[in-house]
């Protein structure tokens, strides 16, 4: 049994060099070497914690204290993946809370009267293959296995290529409602990526609910030819449709009210030299209001259809209410500001499964997020591991 505090310290300690980059960032993608490591280092917890390593048919990892046959189970846990250059923060900070919020629970003599399980939720990010929130989406049936396989990162590799190369089996990826079925809440404690608990002036609040949101991708199809010697006038550039599709996005936003991201891009030939044949762009869209977002996204739609740009959904996330019994009953345990949120969770997902779902946030000092400068002060970590151990024990039993 080890003293949660210093639990905490030594596992930050641990996963603080995995996956840096020289950005200060960190580069943790799904089922790369990286990702193996942080998976690697889960399994240690658990054998260290006593908990039972189970995976899921998602190849989500779960950490069992208590028999999960028992079924009622209580789930807690977030994921280890990073967006490029991502913070320490944004889902390890969930990850280690829950092992050392059970160190905690032990400490003080807890016994459950259910089973707990810690979870380290696959791609979450969805950084290699596009759909973020992957692992909790196939387990819950909500990404469809076939088409999970066929998923392609930037080199053309497939999730189900990924798979074998990592030494899974891709044809057991799919569905488990069977274990799905044992789950009868989930609490995911993460970082704030917003600054209302700054405005509140406290280090922990509890998410009420998830703005409606999407990934869509956006084809420009233009001619290759020399930089040199091609007259402007002969040119079919496809970086002009995207750029002015960059800036029509930012405008019909702001005209719905709504925030539009195009933060990744893919331009072929890709040389200094070279008009760009096709440009490959990506879309994020999200708001408090979902016919707001879809407006929007069909008004980018029809701009870019002008430059004769195709537009096609990755991904769709509707808004997502955190179960208001779980949620007020958090917000009262723990005296807790409720406040939604832009950021998408694998809670969400589980959510919309049906299963009674809340978030437990964490300061952040800055707001900022999906970035080397995302922060959050040890103490008010402290603070959120204590209270991830208050909500376990009065949800177990205590
Ligand atoms: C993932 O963190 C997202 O909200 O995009
Ligand atoms: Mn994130
Ligand atoms: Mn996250
Ligand atoms: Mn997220």
């Amino acid at each position: 049994m080890s003293d949660p505090v210093a639990a905490f310290d030594a596992a930050w300690a641990d996963l603080a060099p995995i996956g840096r980059a020289g950005t200060g960032g960190y580069r943790r993608y799904a089922w790369t070497r990286e990702d193996h490591t942080l998976r690697e280092w889960f399994a240690g917890e658990a054998a260290r914690h006593g908990l039972d390593l189970t995976e899921d048919r998602a190849g989500n990892q779960w950490a069992w204290w208590g028999d999960a046959t028992r079924g009622g189970a209580l789930a807690i846990g977030s994921h280890l993946d990073s967006v490029p250059d991502g913070g320490a923060f944004d889902g390890p900070l969930g990850v280690v809370s829950s092992l050392a919020a059970v160190d905690a629970l032990r400490a003080a003599g807890h016994t459950p009267d259910r089973p707990i399980a810690v979870i380290n939720f696959a791609d979450e990010e969805g950084a290699r293959f596009g759909i973020a929130c992957a692992g909790s989406r196939i387990l819950t049936g909500q990404l469809d296995a076939d088409r999970a396989r066929g998923l392609r990162d930037g080199d053309g590799i497939t999730l189900a290529e990924a798979w074998r190369t990592a030494g899974r089996n891709p044809d057991a990826l799919g569905a488990d409602p069977d274990l799905l079925g044992l789950v009868d809440r989930f609490v995911e404690l993460h970082v704030e990526q917003g600054k209302g608990l700054v405005e509140h002036g406290v280090p922990i609040g509890i998410g009420s609910d998830i703005w409606p949101h999407g990934r869509w991708r956006l084809e420009f199809v233009g001619e290759a030819n020399h930089a040199g010697t091609t007259a402007l006038a002969d040119r079919h550039d496809a970086m002009l449709g995207y750029a002015e599709t960059v800036l029509d996005a930012r405008r019909v936003a702001a005209g719905h009210g709504v925030v539009a991201t195009m933060g990744k891009v893919r331009v072929e030939p890709n040389g200094v030299n070279a008009i760009p044949s096709r440009v490959t762009g990506w879309l994020d869209v999200r708001g408090a209001d979902e016919a707001a977002v879809t407006a929007c996204v069909a008004a980018i739609a029809e701009a870019a259809a002008r430059r004769e740009a195709t537009l096609t959904r990755e991904s769709w996330t509707p808004t997502t209410r955190f179960d208001t019994a779980l949620t007020g009953k958090l917000a009262d345990l723990l005296d807790a500001p409720v406040l939604g949120t832009g950021a998408g969770h694998d809670a969400g997902i589980l959510a919309a499964h049906g299963i009674p779902t809340s978030m437990i946030f964490v300061r952040n000092p800055t707001g900022v997020s999906h970035s080397p400068a995302e922060h959050a002060e040890r103490d008010d970590c402290l603070a959120g591991v204590e209270a991830l151990a208050r909500a376990v024990g009065a949800l177990t039993g205590g």
